[in-house]
């Protein structure tokens, strides 16, 4: 029997989640106006206009809470901003509006069954709010030392055993000694003499607020991601503090296991289960629905984005059809390049491989192929955002080849292409340095000729 979830939650780190989206790192938003009307570019968009303008609705009603039990698909070919699009809707939706982005041909993994790897993606995509008094230690860093101690496997490695830290207030100083895993949150957070941090009482959660000015010995910097508050804060060290951090329902699971394995050594550890056992998952749904009645919490559902949504199969179609009638669903966006083709492990043809029940709850948007202005425009911003310096020439030839071939192409060239013109010396990428790329890296395209031509050549 499965009791309640208890009231102390501790986040999970996301290593997992850390996704490669990097290639649309230069995407703010959607780059529309108050009226909701696109931009020709902004926000690190171009052109696409009716797709972006169908985008900016729907996150319209995903704010009013209008979505419920639909999704999105959008349709076109390779390279026309279908996955640059999603990740400009979940930019839309605030930093604390999960988004979980996966691939359709993720499903099939050996170890992880597909319902499970989908159900999990489903539950990260579900936010929980919660606003929490905590008692906590708050203050600013004086003195941190660490206790050394030789790694248990690795003889060259050493961790930290604890710490003794000093906080300090304008009207209060405390010495505490720390464990562990409070020590290996602040070497892992780096916290440093000047740091304003508080450490929950109960949990041992760390949390870094910025740096404050005039500490002892603390070295400060002109440029810096942390906030320099010019004066010390008052109060007690030790203290009641309203905390409101969002969990996601896959946090609260992990959460829930690791209590039940009584794994409590480890913050940040991975999951060993391989399955998550579904009276854990109810559990945890029947605690969050009495958290939002008692508005202990606020659901915040997130965005599920599928790639290359043609590699699911029916069996994760009906769950995801399942997924988006119950009551805690996130926003479900899909994304295809293919047109009328079968549905994966079946015989039976169907627009973008995808079951008519399941389209009939899709609103779907369509992307259209870039005009060569507006790939030049593409490739001039991700040029930039890579800080690469092509010449006009370059930038001519990239163009062609994101015309002829597909914008994807032209951008995966850059990289390459910059370390062709650094081996010859030069900072700015030349039309040669593109030509040579383009041949020794290949599109799709050429690289499926070239491998028909030589299957022709192998023995049978
Ligand atoms: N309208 C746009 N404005 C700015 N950058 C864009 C735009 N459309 C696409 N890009 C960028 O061009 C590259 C290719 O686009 P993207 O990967 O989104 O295409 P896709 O439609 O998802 O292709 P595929 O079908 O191959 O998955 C990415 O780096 C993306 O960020
Ligand atoms: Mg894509």
């Amino acid at each position: 029997m499965v009791s309640a979830v208890p009231v102390e939650i501790r986040e999970v780190t996301r290593k997992a989640e850390v996704r490669r989206i990097s290639v649309h790192s230069h995407i703010k938003g959607l780059g529309l106006d108050e009226n909701g009307e696109p931009l020709p570019v902004a926000d690190g968009l171009v052109g696409q206009i009716e797709a972006r303008k169908a985008a900016g609705i729907i996150v319209q009603m995903i704010k009013e809470g209008r979505m419920a039990g639909r999704g999105i698909l959008f349709v076109g070919p390779p390279g026309t901003g279908k996955t640059a699009l999603a990740v400009a809707i979940a930019r839309e939706l605030g930093v604390d509006t999960p988004f979980v982005a996966m691939s359709g041909s993720e499903l099939y993994s050996a170890e992880i069954k597909k319902t499970e790897v989908l159900m999990r993606a489903v539950r990260r995509a579900i936010g929980v709010r919660v606003r929490e008094v905590r008692r906590v230690y708050e203050g600013v860093v004086k003195e941190i030392k660490f206790m050394m101690a030789r790694h248990p496997f690795n003889p060259y490695v050493k961790i930290p055993r604890g710490a003794r830290i000093t906080l300090t207030t304008r009207d209060d100083e405390k010495t505490l000694e720390v464990s562990e895993e409070i020590a290996a949150q602040l070497a892992e957070l780096g916290i440093r003499k000047g740091d304003l941090i508080w450490i929950d009482a109960e949990t041992g959660l760390v949390r870094k607020i910025g740096r404050v000015k005039g500490v002892e010995k603390a070295r400060y910097y002109d440029i810096d991601i942390w906030h320099y508050y010019e004066k010390m804060p008052s109060g007690r060290i030790f203290k009641e503090k309203e905390i409101v951090r969002t969990l996601t329902l896959h946090d609260l699971d992990q959460y829930y296991v690791a209590q039940k394995a009584a794994v409590t050594a480890f913050l940040g550890f991975e999951i060993a289960e391989k399955e998550i056992d579904p009276e854990i998952r109810k559990a945890v749904d029947e605690t969050v629905k009495k958290w939002l009645e008692t508005k202990k919490a606020e659901l915040v559902p997130g965005v599920l984005f599928i790639d290359d949504a043609h590699m699911l199969d029916v069996e994760a179609f009906s769950f995801l059809t399942r997924v988006m009638e119950s009551e805690f669903s996130p926003i479900i966006i899909l994304a295809t390049n293919r047109g009328l083709t079968k549905i994966k492990g079946t015989d039976i043809e169907s627009p973008h491989g995808i079951p008519l029940d399941i389209l009939d709850r899709l609103l779907i948007i369509p992307t259209k192929p870039y005009t060569p202005d507006e790939i030049r425009e593409i490739i001039k911003i991700r040029a930039d955002e890579e800080d690469i310096r092509l010449s006009e020439e370059a930038l001519d030839l990239l163009v062609k080849i994101g015309a002829e071939h597909s914008l994807r192409y032209a951008v995966q060239l850059m990289e390459p292409a910059r370390i062709i013109a650094q081996r010859r010396g030069r900072n700015e990428i030349k039309a040669d340095d593109i030509k040579e790329v383009s041949k020794i890296f290949v599109d799709t395209r050429v690289s499926v000729e070239l491998a028909k031509k030589w299957e022709e050549l192998f023995l049978k």
